[in-house]
């Protein structure tokens, strides 16, 4: 599996260094608020595990699942909503945790789905970010990492349903992905 990443970007110590310091920007923002964090299926998993173990004020956790890239390294602009929230989140305050926004598609439609549900609030934080490759105009509140304009896996983030379960975040050699 190693021997498919072109370049470790970021290391599990990196990472879990990083996610402590959002968490805790998250913990002083919502303080006194009715958090629900949201992971967004299945890329988000293991960010939003470690986000969440280092939130010190109250949240629930929910999850929704989307389908925006098949099995192609290319957006299809086309979303679907594999599985809603479990809950009501009228009147609560929303963070959506996503493992990498890119063109900024999914994100902006699940918002606008999301929107006509009341919540008090609705933000965003992104492990990741191709800021590059944006096309949607999207406020993404918290960001972890800026990465290059590569193909991307590793800490819960695929290609073809492989390599989430790569501890630290890489760049995938292109001839995986051009064969
Ligand atoms: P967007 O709608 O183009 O912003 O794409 C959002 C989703 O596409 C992300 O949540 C990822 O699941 C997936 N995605 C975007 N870039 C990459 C990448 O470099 N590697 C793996 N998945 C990616
Ligand atoms: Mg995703």
């Amino acid at each position: 599996m190693k021997e498919d990443i072109q370049e470790i970007l970021f290391s599990e110590e990196v990472l879990t260094k990083r996610i402590k310091e959002l968490a805790d920007g998250i913990s002083k923002d919502y303080k006194g608020k009715d958090l629900v964090v949201v992971g967004i299926l299945k890329g988000s998993v293991i960010f939003a595990a470690e986000l969440i173990k280092n939130i010190s004020v109250h949240c629930e956790i929910d999850f929704m699942a989307v389908s925006s890239y098949g099995n192609s390294a290319q957006t299809s602009g086309v979303v679907r909503i594999l599985k809603d929230l479990d809950h009501n989140i009228e009147g609560k305050d929303i963070l959506l945790v996503e493992d990498i926004v890119d063109t900024g598609v999914t994100l902006s439609y699940l918002l606008k789905y999301l929107k006509a549900r009341k919540a008090n609030s609705i933000e965003i934080v992104s492990l990741l970010n191709k800021q590059a490759r944006r096309v949607a105009d999207l406020d993404v509140k918290y960001i972890g990492f800026e990465v290059p304009d590569g193909f991307i896996v590793g800490y819960g983030i695929d290609y073809a349903e492989k390599y989430r379960n790569l501890p630290f975040v890489g760049i995938l050699k292109p001839e995986v992905y051009k064969k």
